[in-house]
């Protein structure tokens, strides 16, 4: 059975094949008739344990294109809140003849160990400080659709490493692909563990930063997952590293912003910013979609 548990398993060829399906099905998605007969036979299950807005609603919506037949399944008001271990669940699930499983867990690891026990395919939607490969994919598409290529692109991931699995999936992909990779932020926040074993820039002046690269991609400060704070307020971190709107403007040169979303407005983006000239950010939405679609297309693809 084949997965996508992550991008740190992946080659440039598997990324490269990924990308291209994306670009055919962004073209179907341009069509009146945006569905396409592909997965007809096949059942999937969403399975989110932890929130989302997104991602969710892109596989879904990537599977629905493919005319495959979708269950959604909420951690929260499912038997998983009356105690139904992860593995119980799904394979509760499985008995109904479902053929993958998307999967999103606040547990890092959580897909490899299902991947152990289930003969199902899945898809990784996002495991703790881990991964969230179908993002990493959707960015390095929406840079290859802004900027033409990511070889030799200087893209700097700026705000929270340490938590970011958006962060890490888009390290080991932008490597594949021949990018330079910047990581930016307060120190507290970028550990030497993920910079030093990843052999990427770190960067802690936010101008500088913006200064050096093409493609900024703006992560949000996951609060949810700090333990205790690893700077004194947000305010504080927006006057650190806030990106404002005049601060692009002074640089004199172009500048791509992206953020995986959900944004912190007047945190780590000004308003006028997240929806201004230089944002991208709903390209990154849409292109989702497609890049969702050529995933589930491939692996079901491969099986067959
Ligand atoms: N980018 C992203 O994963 O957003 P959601 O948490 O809303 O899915």
């Amino acid at each position: 059975t084949k997965h996508l548990l992550g991008i740190k398993d992946l080659n440039r060829e598997d990324i490269q094949l990924i990308l291209s399906t994306a670009e055919q099905f962004k073209e179907v998605l341009q069509r009146p008739v945006k569905k396409v007969p592909s997965l007809r036979d096949v059942t999937i299950v969403n399975l989110f344990y932890e929130n989302s807005t997104r991602t969710r609603m892109s596989f879904e919506l990537a599977e629905r294109r493919l005319s495959a037949d979708v269950l959604n399944f909420a951690a929260s008001s499912s038997s998983s809140a009356k105690g139904e271990t992860l593995l119980d669940t799904v394979n509760n699930i499985l008995s109904m003849k479902v053929d993958m499983v998307v999967m999103r867990h606040s547990a890092s690891g959580a897909p490899h160990f299902l991947a152990k026990h289930i003969p199902a395919a899945i898809v990784n939607a996002g495991d703790g400080i881990n991964e969230h490969p179908t993002q990493a994919l959707l960015d390095a598409y929406s840079m290859q659709e802004k900027m033409g290529k990511l070889e030799g692109l200087k893209v700097a991931i700026i705000g929270d490493i340490m938590h970011s699995r958006v962060a890490l999936s888009n390290m080991y992909l932008l490597k594949k692909m021949g990018a330079e990779i910047m990581v930016a932020g307060p120190p507290t926040l970028i550990p030497k563990y993920i910079s030093e074993a990843l052999g990427v820039r770190v960067e802690y002046n936010l101008k500088k930063a913006l200064q050096w690269c093409d493609v900024a991609n703006v992560l949000r400060i996951q609060l949810e997952r700090q333990n205790q704070p690893l700077f004194s307020s947000l305010r504080e971190y927006n006057l650190a590293y806030g990106i404002k709107r005049k601060m692009l403007e002074d640089l004199g040169k172009e500048i791509v912003i992206m953020h995986p979303g959900p944004i912190n407005r007047g945190v780590e983006l000004d308003s006028d910013v997240a929806d201004g000239p230089y944002s991208i950010i709903l390209n990154q939405v849409e292109n989702g979609v497609a890049v969702r679609m050529a995933v589930l297309y491939l692996l079901v693809d491969r099986e067959n």
